[in-house]
This record gives structure tokens, C-alpha cells and sequence, in this order.
């Protein structure tokens, strides 16, 4: 009988991926994806470490499971992701049911335990695979894909940046550039598997390149990739708004195929919020950029995060950020409340802000948001938008569902035929976090 496994992912786009390769390596080794935890011989926990709720949710998930290990001793667990690569061995006294415990650039080592366990089958097999492994950013690993249209791409991994509030370089380490050729092969060979978009991920994709021996830059990059026949949409995250620069903005603007979208992480309003979250731009060069990106691309949506209550943050500071908000209108928004963070530079900077100050801030900007969101989205009723179609929309079984360029989510009648094509739609009706409409 086929061996089960189930994967929990937790955090970002590039755990998301990395899940896929999780699932890659354990399909390719014989192993079958299950939805139920009772039926699994495999548990991955693929965890996230950004903040404190991301962390205490893998924690109550763990604890879920040592009942079921319990019940079923021969049951293996796996420790993946930012926390697995923070913690390591520590984790094990904590947690003794747990078999295996890797981390981000150690994917690869999965291949050879889920081998070693298929020998051993009984034996708790401690190991730890938190190694160095500086050919990682190098290796082609299997992948299984959740869609079958939009699909992520690495295209580095890490982070040299080192924010003050950030586990990111200390989960990650540091940047490295995957070959580009090993890019352009990956996003060829999906193509002609069928699918019709990709997403470049990269923790700040605009330095791509910066260690590559055969050296290109993003936006070579994306010009290569945009010459990919049957590729209709090129995206990417994250970029950071200090190496965001006027080649990659060009660029954009000239290739048809990179979409209308930007996400660009301003964190703060306040220059002296910036410079302690060591940044590294004041709000004006942001803006500065922000207008550049607005001139040579007139439709582009722009989404950020914002940090409340950062330490040291005043109210003054608190109000820059508002008038960020008001000022540039932002699409959207992904907005926090500052966490603290185990070997983060700003655990030792004076002034933290109260909780309840935190609280009061993040739900401030939330609802300032909204406004803006909602009447961004109400100027798109009446227009004629192309979609790409993904599948049947989750919460109408007879809708589709789709993504304008601008990384807007469109539900709409239609074919089940056009799943995976471009089509016209005319917006009827705009809501809060996604629009509706009519296939032209
Ligand atoms: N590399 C990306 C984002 C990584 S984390 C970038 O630089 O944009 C995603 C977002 O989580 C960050 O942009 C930040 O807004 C938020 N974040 C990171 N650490 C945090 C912390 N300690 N507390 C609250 N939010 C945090
Ligand atoms: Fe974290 Fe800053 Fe790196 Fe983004 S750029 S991952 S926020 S350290
Ligand atoms: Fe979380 Fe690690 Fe991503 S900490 S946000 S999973 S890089």
C-alpha cells in the first residue's frame, strides 16, 4: 500500500513553494498527499517564524499531533521551515515526538531521510540536517504543484538585509541567486507543461544577481524569461523600495507580459521609524519612486506592509504613516502589529510601544485602508478588464474565478473551457476584496 503524507504550511509565498518541494521529493519517493492527519505516516510541518501568532500557531498544531503519534507510534514527524532552521535540536527536548527537523536550505535532505525510514521503519530517527549548504541555491529538486496555471519560481534565497524587526536573514541566511539559466530552464519546462504564469519569489528580488559568476541582472532576467512563447504573465515578489530601480521600472513598462503590480513593503511613514528599522531610503525617496512607477505606468497597482507600533514609534510617527496612506493610495495593504523577535536588532531598542497603542494604531490604519481599497475598486465598475482564468471560484461552485493584472481577484459566468485563458470582462460590481463580472 501507497505511504501517505500530509504537509501544514504556515507564513509566506516561499514557504508556500517550499511546501511544494516538500511534497515534490515525498511524491517522487513513493509517498501519496493525504488531507487527513490520521491516515498520514508522514507529518511536515513547514513553519513560519515572522511573527509571534505564526509561531504559536505551529506550536498548538504540534501539540495536536503528539496525541495522534500516540495512537500511532510508527507515525514519523518532520520539522520544516524558518522556526525548524531558528531552533533546531532545542526543539526536540521541547517536543520528543518529533523525528526529523530541517531547514529552509536543507530541503534536500529529505531525500535522504524519507529513504532511511522506509529501511528503518520503527526507529525514531533524530537527525538534524541544519547543516551549511552553500550549493543549495544550485540544486533542481522535484516539485509538486498546487495549480495548474499560475505557478511560484524561485529565483534566490535569503536575505542580506537585515531589518531591524526581521527573522528573515537569521532563518534564510544569506542572499544567493539561483544561475539564471537554471530559472529560465524551470519557467521554459513549466510552460510547456501548460502553464500560463509565474511568479519570481525572492525575499528582494531587485538585488537578483548580485553573487551569480555568470552575473545578470532582475531586469535581464525578466527579459529573458519574457521571451518564453506561451507564457502570458510574468510576476514577483518582494521588491524593496531601495533597490528598486529606474532598468527595472523601464523594463515593466516596455514587456507586455509583467503585470501591472507591484508590492513594495514601506513599512513606516516616519524617516525616523525607516532609519531604525534600518531601511535604509526616508519617505521621500519612496514617494519619489512611487510617482516614477506611477508616470511610466499609469494603471499599475501598488500593495505594501506596514509595521504599528515599531519601537520608539510616537504618535507624530504614527501619523507620517497615515499620511503615507492617504497620501500614495495604496490598492491594498498588508498591515502588522510589531512583534518581538528572537535575535532581531530591535529587541534592544528603548521605548517599546504599549499594546494596546499597537492595537489601537493597526486597527486605525485598517479601516483608512479600507476606504481606499474599496473606492480604488469601485472605479473599475463599467470597465472591460482582461482576466486570466484560474478555476472555479472556492465560494461559488458556479462561478470562475481570475486575476486582472493588477493582481485583482474577478468571479464571473463562464466556461469551464476558458480555465486557463485570457478573456474580457466587463466589472459589474466591485467589493471590498475582490471584483464581479461579465464575460464579453
Ligand atoms: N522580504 C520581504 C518581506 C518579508 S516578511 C520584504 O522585505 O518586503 C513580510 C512582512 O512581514 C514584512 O514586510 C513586514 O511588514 C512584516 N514583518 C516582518 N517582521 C515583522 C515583525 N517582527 N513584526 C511585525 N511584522 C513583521
Ligand atoms: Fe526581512 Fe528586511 Fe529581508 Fe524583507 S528585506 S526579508 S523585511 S530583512
Ligand atoms: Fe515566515 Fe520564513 Fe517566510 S519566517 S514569512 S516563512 S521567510
Amino acid at each position: 500500500m501507497t505511504k501517505k503524507f500530509h504537509i501544514y504550511t504556515f507564513g509566506c509565498q516561499m514557504n508556500v513553494h517550499d511546501s511544494e518541494k516538500i511534497a515534490g521529493i515525498l511524491s517522487v519517493s513513493d509517498y501519496e498527499f493525504t488531507d487527513s492527519t490520521k491516515k498520514a505516516d508522514v507529518i511536515v510541518l513547514n513553519t513560519c517564524n515572522i511573527r509571534q501568532k505564526a509561531e504559536q500557531k505551529f506550536y498548538s498544531e504540534l501539540g495536536r499531533l503528539e496525541k495522534i503519534k500516540k495512537d500511532k507510534p510508527a507515525l514519523r514527524i518532520a520539522v520544516a521551515g524558518c522556526i525548524a532552521q531558528q531552533k533546531g535540536d532545542v526543539l526536540f527536548n521541547r517536543f520528543p515526538y518529533v523525528d526529523f527537523i530541517f531547514g529552509p536550505d536543507n530541503i534536500d535532505s529529505l531525500q535522504t531521510w524519507i529513504k532511511d525510514i522506509t529501511q528503518n521503519t520503527g526507529h525514531v530517527t533524530q537527525t538534524t540536517a541544519l547543516r551549511h549548504n552553500p550549493e543549495y541555491h544550485t540544486k533542481i529538486l522535484p516539485v509538486s504543484r498546487e495549480g495548474r496555471i499560475r505557478a511560484w519560481v524561485s529565483i534566490m534565497y535569503g536575505c542580506d538585509n537585515y531589518c531591524a524587526y526581521c527573522v528573515v536573514p537569521y532563518t534564510r541566511g544569506r542572499e544567493r541567486s539561483r544561475p539564471w539559466n537554471d530559472v529560465y530552464k524551470e519557467v521554459n519546462s513549466l510552460v510547456m507543461e501548460g502553464f500560463k504564469e509565474v511568479t519570481l519569489l525572492g525575499q528582494n528580488v531587485n538585488s537578483y544577481g548580485k553573487n551569480l559568476q555568470d552575473y545578470m541582472d532582475f531586469p535581464d532576467l525578466l527579459k529573458i524569461i519574457h521571451e518564453i512563447e506561451g507564457l502570458q504573465r510574468i510576476r514577483f515578489v518582494t521588491s524593496h523600495p531601495r533597490d528598486l530601480s529606474e532598468k527595472l521600472i523601464d523594463t515593466m513598462r516596455n514587456l507586455p507580459k509583467i503585470c501591472n503590480h507591484i508590492h513594495l513593503p514601506l513599512q513606516s511613514g516616519s524617516d525616523n521609524i525607516l532609519s531604525l528599522m534600518n531601511r535604509g531610503y526616508v519617505y521621500k525617496v519612496y514617494k519619489d519612486k512611487i510617482d516614477i512607477l506611477r508616470t511610466a505606468i499609469p494603471d499599475i497597482a501598488i500593495t505594501t506592509d506596514i509595521i504599528t507600533g515599531f519601537p520608539g514609534e510616537t504618535e507624530a510617527d504614527f501619523q507620517s504613516t497615515i499620511n503615507a496612506l492617504t497620501d500614495i493610495k495604496f490598492d491594498g495593504i498588508f498591515a502588522f502589529k510589531y512583534s518581538k523577535r528572537s535575535d532581531t536588532k530591535a529587541l534592544y531598542l528603548p521605548d517599546h510601544v504599549d499594546e494596546n497603542i499597537v492595537s489601537r494604531r493597526l486597527a486605525e490604519i485598517l479601516k483608512i485602508q479600507e476606504i481606499i481599497t474599496y473606492k480604488k475598486n469601485k472605479l473599475l465598475e463599467g470597465k472591460t478588464i482582461e482576466v486570466l482564468v484560474e478555476g472555479i471560484s472556492e465560494t461559488n461552485s458556479d462561478k470562475l474565478t481570475g486575476r486582472t493584472s493588477s493582481n485583482k481577484i474577478v468571479n464571473f459566468c463562464g466556461n469551464e473551457k476558458d480555465i486557463g485563458r485570457l478573456v474580457r470582462i466587463n466589472i459589474t460590481e466591485a467589493k471590498q476584496h475582490s471584483l464581479f463580472g461579465e464575460i464579453i
